[in-house]
């Protein structure tokens, strides 16, 4: 992958990642894709209405079903969803932590038992990458081994130890793959842990970044601590992340998140805020939220955002969305999750000319007046 920071803003950052299958501008959003589809889009809405460069998909997911190997037999990910673009896959470790009834971290891996049918399965550092690379997403992520906030300091000294001995066995048995030719075009990154903590925080990332990694991502965080010590924890953390390599932060956030991270120097976010919000009638505006469920909508004539220039808001009012709402019609989950999806692109492309023009302060300090 080709990275090249093009542009500072203070600690913000516009950049380029140019992965084998597109190039993408950031700041970025990625839209989740848990299960090689971003829920009630298709992938022409994904690449023609939406314009994204890179989506997440979930190594957890697509190993439990259809299975890595079927989708490796159909094209990997890109020849089975048709994307053509950039696939980051989280690793499971993630997954296997929050959506599993029973998971298990000892030294060698995590244990867990399907969300689907209870049936039980192993995930190693090595094993991840193999199931990646039969996905063939362009980023990787490593096995990590997360613990629920707040925890003992133990636990996250313990977290952070197994987080670096994954990484040192990912690193090299990805490197050896590559020398064998397998996944020659595939991208790894590693991922800081810690909790709230700046001590663990800088010995996570000191660990992480010495080693030959394509990008580093932050994890562990927006897991229920106030948001301030989330800012706080990525503005300690990025200190020891190199300038010359992307940075992600994972699971971030609402737009507010966004821009206080991008702040910071984050480049890369993911979450599935706008497309659940989209689903469940929250729709994002420059002015704030809005409740399409609301009776107040019922004979409302405008748009969702008259400045808007997503599909949804150039052609229909909030009163149809409001009714397609309410009759639990299939069109709204895509016209909501449109508008919700595009909301987080433009924001990003916004922040980017705003770092290129050397203003993101005044950049959040509209944002922020905006929203009153
Ligand atoms: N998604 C959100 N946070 C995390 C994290 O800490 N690790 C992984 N693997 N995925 C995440
Ligand atoms: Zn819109």
């Amino acid at each position: 992958m080709e990275f090249t920071l093009e542009a500072t803003s203070k600690n913000a950052r516009a950049c380029t990642i140019k992965t084998a299958h597109s190039t993408i501008k950031t700041p970025v959003f990625m839209p989740v894709g848990t299960v090689g589809s971003v829920k009630a889009l298709d992938m022409e809405d994904v690449l023609e209405l939406l314009g994204a460069e890179i989506i997440l998909a979930n190594t957890y997911h697509m190993y439990l079903r259809p299975g890595d190997e079927t989708v490796a037999k159909m094209g990997k990910l890109h020849g089975f969803t048709t994307f053509p673009k950039s696939f980051l896959t989280d690793s499971g470790g993630f997954q296997a932590f929050s959506l599993s009834d029973i998971s298990k971290a000892s030294q060698n891996g995590i244990e867990f038992r399907s969300h689907i049918d209870g049936s039980k399965h192993f995930f190693t550092p090595k094993k991840v990458i193999d199931i990646q690379h039969n996905l063939g997403s362009d980023i990787m992520m490593i096995l990590d081994d997360l613990v629920a906030l707040p925890a003992t300091q133990e636990r996250i000294a313990l977290s952070i130890e197994r987080t670096t001995a994954w990484a040192k066995e990912s690193i090299e048995y990805f490197r050896a793959k590559q020398k064998e030719g397998v996944g020659v075009e595939q991208n790894i990154f590693a991922i800081i842990q810690g909790g709230t903590d700046r001590a663990f925080r800088t010995k996570s990332a000191t660990e992480l970044c010495d080693l030959d990694f394509d990008g580093f991502a932050i994890g562990g965080l927006s897991v229920g601590e106030a948001n301030q010590d989330m800012y706080d924890t990525v503005e300690h953390t990025v200190q020891y992340m190199p300038k010359d390599k992307p940075r992600y932060l994972m699971g971030v956030g609402t737009p507010e998140d966004l821009i206080e991270n991008i702040e910071r120097g984050i480049d890369m976010f993911d979450c599935v805020m706008p497309t659940r919000n989209a689903r469940n009638g929250t729709l994002f505006t420059p002015f704030g939220r809005l409740n399409i469920k609301g009776a107040t909508y019922k004979e409302d004539n405008t748009p969702v955002d008259s400045e808007c220039e997503c599909l949804t808001c150039k052609r229909y009012s909030r009163a149809y969305l409001n009714h397609l709402f309410r009759a639990r019609e299939i069109t709204y989950f895509r016209l909501a999750t449109i508008h919700n999806l595009h909301y987080y692109l433009n924001l990003m492309r916004e922040a980017r000319e705003a770092i290129l023009a050397d203003r993101f302060a005044e950049f959040k300090a509209e944002f922020y007046s905006k929203r009153g």
